[in-house]
């Protein structure tokens, strides 16, 4: 990537297996047109159709498209939850899973992260994410399935892990109520969707604000997620977890102290966050320091996220320079 005029290696975007500027996907965009208007009205495309078929394929179940993970955390979340219900969220939960159950009229209880076992009795929803964005790390869904509803955002997991890329819990063989995924991060493109029984799909369309206020997805987006989706394979994944292992090791050898598992590596640095960010940048690297209020104060870091296409030269390289900038 290019910043101020200089070549750096980018460690901090979501294009986890290298798809956002792939030839194939990039050609697909010059494919198709704009929606025109709402899906409801008469910007229903054949290319989403064909997008939902294939999603729904590999998911085994009815899927929903929305022009955003946001939108679609909204849709979810302000229509699932019954006015009285009792919904917990994990207290790292995504700014779309927050607002959009601020928008319901369920009663709220927001949960210390990855603490199940503190779920209420009574509650009718648990949501959490597969993969948490800012600290790496991924819950034991078994813990989190009880008598309740299970929604599962799998923004950072879907396409990059799990048996054919279907994320967190089918890796970790559980079938939540509803799944969450995005098309803009380790698919390249943009949009998103909300997977689950047809029933949802049903009340989404009816129901959902956030899905039926808005245009439709512009045509080549989703042709372009298509040709993405048929892109990530397991020859991108193998890379994305050997380079992210390769990463986390070598962080570790000298060192850092590294939260996490899998494509997203945070190093806490504390005080010294936004001083080795600038070291990394200096050497040619460009990974963000993260501070208050996005993570508590104490837990200040530099986060790391992978690419399945960084080459081993670049992943080594950026050890290095993280050995040198906290020295
Ligand atoms: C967990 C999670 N959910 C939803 C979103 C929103 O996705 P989008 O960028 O498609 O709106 C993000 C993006 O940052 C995310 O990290």
């Amino acid at each position: 990537m290019r910043l101020g005029g200089r070549e750096l290696v980018n460690f901090s975007s979501n294009d986890y297996l290298g798809l956002a500027w792939h030839p194939a996907v990039r050609a697909a965009y010059a494919e198709g047109g704009g929606a025109g208007s709402a899906r409801l009205i008469s910007g229903n495309r054949p290319a989403h159709d064909l997008l939902e078929a294939a999603l729904a394929d590999k998911l085994g179940r009815t899927v929903l498209l929305f022009s955003s993970g946001y939108h679609a955390n909204l849709a979810l979340l302000a229509t699932v939850p019954e006015p009285g219900d009792l919904v917990v969220s994990d207290a790292l939960n995504h700014a779309s899973i927050i607002d959009g159950l601020r928008l319901s009229k369920a009663r709220r209880v927001i949960l210390p992260h990855d603490q199940p076992d503190q779920i209420p009795a009574g509650a009718a929803l648990a949501v959490v994410e597969g993969l948490y964005s800012m600290d790496g790390d991924t819950p034991d869904l078994r813990r989190w399935t009880g008598d309740h509803w299970l929604a599962v955002d799998e923004a950072h997991a879907l396409g990059a892990i799990g048996p054919g890329g279907r994320g967190v819990a089918a890796m970790q063989d559980v079938a939540p109520d509803f799944i969450v995924g995005t098309l803009g991060k380790a698919l390249g493109v943009a949009g998103a969707f909300v997977a689950g029984p047809a029933a949802l799909r049903e009340l989404l369309i009816s129901q959902g604000r956030a899905f039926i206020y808005t245009t439709g997805m512009p045509e080549p987006v989703a042709l372009a997620a298509l040709v993405a989706i048929r892109l990530a394979d397991d020859e991108r994944r193998e890379r994305l977890a050997h380079n992210a292992r390769r990463l986390r090791e070598g962080l570790r050898e000298v060192g850092a102290r590294v939260l996490g598992a899998h494509h997203v590596v945070p190093i806490v640095t504390v005080e010294r966050t936004m001083d080795v960010a600038a070291r990394l940048l200096d050497a040619g690297i460009y990974a963000p320091g993260i501070r208050f209020p996005t993570v508590p104060r104490g837990q200040e870091r530099v986060r790391f996220t992978v690419s399945s296409e960084h080459t081993v030269e670049q992943v080594d390289r950026c050890v290095d320079a993280v050995a040198t900038a906290l020295r």
